[in-house]
């Protein structure tokens, strides 16, 4: 067949495209696909050539063997060439009976004879190294490279606390270990978080994160990632008494103190080698660490040498892929889930893409602050990854794909569900709901919270009962509960008359209460039982409450500016109040009392801050008594402080007050001014 020019231009364009991927990825480190992605390129350039051979040129990505060299680490020739092993695009088991078929006709061993002995391992998914060492000594560390030429890379490698800098037991004169070097997933996961925080770029897999690492100029870098080793062979060796077949070199390289994975069987024929790759399939979520898919190499050595090479694969290995944990797909929009404590979470909605061995359609994106950090907007192309029994993750935008038609996310003012107004506070990523009395998506947890044993207390009004009578709609706000009859109540699948009686005489004695425990049943955000306690005791009573402004809240003792927000913001919602109204008029009530200090005390608004020891008040009757008066007491001096009430012994605080010129007071003046107003 000859290339048309459409022909032409689709192979220049793949080779723009897998170059700059190239570049990406071994120069950069910092891949702009999924590999799955990478290889379909990949394979469709192959296939073009191969039809159309008068398009191959010898500078054709396909003609490349492995990666270049990072600028700036030392080359490195191997003795030994580091070659890769064949992928076995048939994964069911006829590309397992193929390969073991190839062995026999290579082996000449009929259709009939005894059965090869296989080892069965796992494909590690990491960066391959070689470790030399010299009379048990490690001297050099090398990328992979070319496969003739790798990057010396000792100085990382020497960070690397699993790999032994000196061998156990006698080691032979010379021994290259090869292997993979990989990141543990829980390690990669704490290390993206860590360069969130920094602010700095996440990376797409632990299998880039410790390539990154490896091949940096800088061994610090690689010092501050935890990184493992699994050995999967050897290269160059002199002196040492090789072991007959691949598993007794990998329980000799155990016993020298090289991590060896303890997931290899001896596997006698492809039956076992499909019941090998089956299992290893069920657990490859729970493994800690990626991997790829699994191996097969001829366990005998001899039968290895008789075999060898065919270009440049071993015919006596395979390697037999997963599915692809990381893909690209579309973020079509972003929806709002609103969780049981009203937390808004931005949800991606995604094109259906498989991946990691499950089709997904959506992933969380954590909050407003992460999708910016992640810098992806509505309709970008993403990667998208799910590996290990984790939900999927949408890592990133793939930037060169954008149209230009991409838009950012907004996070909502209200709640999608309820109306609600939608606040985020100044410390927290995450914006909630503040309708926690009438939010359909809080009902449950809002129930549960207001009937328990520190709230309104309702005995036997607990988890299951509270599904059915949300499920069912029988119970939508706390209120509805004062409503509930007991024909109602003994229909319910469960329940039976005495069960009901019980459960209404519990809500019938929750029906007067304290003031306190009626404040902790609301559910206010950061409003604890100790938090209500003291509102009960400052506000005297739920009207004078509720009317408060943050800063008349942040009057109360230990309540500061977060707390006084959440409770504010609680009660200005319109949806709450009208809920606290159809208490009051189930007839719910509580007892009140006379506000524990005069809306206008002689230190009221004033911050106080007490160092020293005074001549007869204990420092909690001083504080008591200021707060008794409207103020406010603080730990520690700053511009805000009024007055700075000192005794004996007093230090820093006394220095500091002095310094920034505030009112000095001793325990008499204290007296006064609380006496005659501040
Ligand atoms: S054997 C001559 N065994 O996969 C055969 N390789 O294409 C040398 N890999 O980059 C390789 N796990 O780093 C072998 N159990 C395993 C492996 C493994 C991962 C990597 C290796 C190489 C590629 C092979």
């Amino acid at each position: 067949m000859v290339a048309s020019p459409a022909d032409i231009e689709r192979a220049a364009q793949l080779r723009r495209e897998l170059e700059g991927h190239d570049h990406a990825y071994y120069v950069l480190d910092a891949p702009t696909v999924p590999d799955a992605e990478y290889d379909r390129l990949f394979r469709e350039l192959e296939a073009l050539e191969r039809t159309r051979p008068e398009l191959l040129s010898s500078d054709s990505p396909t003609q490349r063997v492995g990666g270049k060299a990072m600028p700036g680490l030392v080359p490195v020739r191997h003795a030994v060439p580091m070659l890769s092993i064949r992928t076995e695009t048939d994964t069911t088991s006829g590309g397992v009976a193929a390969f073991d078929t190839r062995v026999r006709n290579a082996l000449e061993l009929g259709p009939d004879g005894a059965p090869v002995e296989y080892l069965g391992e796992l494909k590690f998914d990491g960066l391959a190294i070689s470790l030399r060492y010299e009379n048990g000594v490690l001297v050099r560390a090398a990328t992979r490279g070319d496969g003739e030429t790798g990057e010396d890379v000792t100085h990382n490698v020497r960070t690397i606390r699993q790999i032994p800098l000196k061998l156990h037991g006698k080691a032979p004169p010379l021994i290259e270990v090869r292997g993979e070097i990989y990141m543990r997933r829980d390690a990669f996961e704490q290390l993206n978080a860590r360069q969130l925080d920094a602010g700095e770029k996440v990376f797409v897999n632990p299998r880039n994160a410790a390539a990154g690492a490896v091949r940096q100029l800088d061994p610090r870098i690689a010092a501050k990632r935890p990184l493992s080793f699994f050995a999967y062979g050897f290269g160059e060796t002199a002196g040492w008494d090789l072991p007959a077949t691949q598993g007794e070199m990998l329980d000799a390289l155990a016993r020298f103190g090289i991590p060896v994975c303890e997931h290899r069987v001896v596997a006698l024929g492809p039956g076992a080698l499909v019941a090998f790759h089956d299992r290893i399939a069920d657990m490859r979520d729970s493994l800690p660490y990626d991997i790829d898919g699994v191996v097969y190499k001829v366990n005998r050595f001899d039968l290895q040498r008789r075999l060898g090479f065919v270009t440049r694969e071993p015919r006596w290995a395979v390697a037999h892929k997963y599915p692809a944990q990381e893909e690209i797909t579309q973020l079509l929009d972003i929806w709002i889930s609103v969780g049981r404590t009203g937390a808004l979470t931005p949800i991606a909605r995604l094109k259906p893409v498989f991946v990691g061995g499950v089709t997904v359609t959506n992933a969380t994106l954590h909050n407003e602050d992460e999708i910016a950090r992640k810098g992806v907007l509505i309709c970008d192309q993403v990667i998208v990854r799910r590996a290990g029994d984790v939900i999927p993750e949408v890592v990133g935008p793939v930037v060169e794909r954008r149209t230009g038609g991409e838009r950012p996310f907004v996070m909502p003012g209200t709640c999608p569900i309820c109306g609600s107004h939608a606040q985020k506070q100044s410390d927290e990523a995450v914006t909630r709901c503040t309708g926690g009395l009438f939010c359909p998506a809080q009902r449950k947890q809002a129930l549960l919270h207001f009937a328990g044993r520190r709230a309104m207390d309702i005995e036997g009004l607990g988890d299951k009962l509270v599904d059915q009578l949300v499920e069912g709609g029988i119970v939508r706000t706390p209120a509805d509960v004062y409503k509930l009859g007991l024909v109602k109540l003994a229909n319910l699948p469960r329940m039976a008359d005495k069960s009901a009686a019980n459960l209404l005489a519990a809500i019938e004695k929750s029906r007067h209460t304290t003031l306190a425990r009626f404040i902790f049943a609301l559910g206010i955000r950061n409003v604890g039982e100790a938090t209500a306690k003291d509102l009960a005791r400052y506000f005297g009573s739920l009207d004078t409450l509720m009317d408060a402004d943050v800063e008349r809240l942040q009057q109360v003792p230990d309540v500061g500016p977060i707390v006084a927000q959440s409770i504010a913001g609680f009660f200005a919602e319109a949806h709450n109040r009208e809920v606290i109204e159809q208490l009051r008029a189930a007839g719910v009530t509580w007892e009140e009392g006379a506000p524990a200090v005069p809306a206008s005390g002689a230190a009221s608004g004033k911050t106080f801050v007490l160092t020293g020891t005074l001549p007869t008040l204990g420092r909690d009757d001083a504080k008591e008594l200021i707060e008794s008066h409207g103020g406010k007491v603080s730990g520690s001096v700053s511009k805000k402080t009024d007055y700075v009430v000192a005794g004996a012994d007093a230090g820093s605080k006394l220095a500091k007050a002095e310094a920034l010129g505030l009112a000095i007071l001793d325990e008499d003046g204290l007296r006064r001014v609380l006496q005659n107003g501040a």
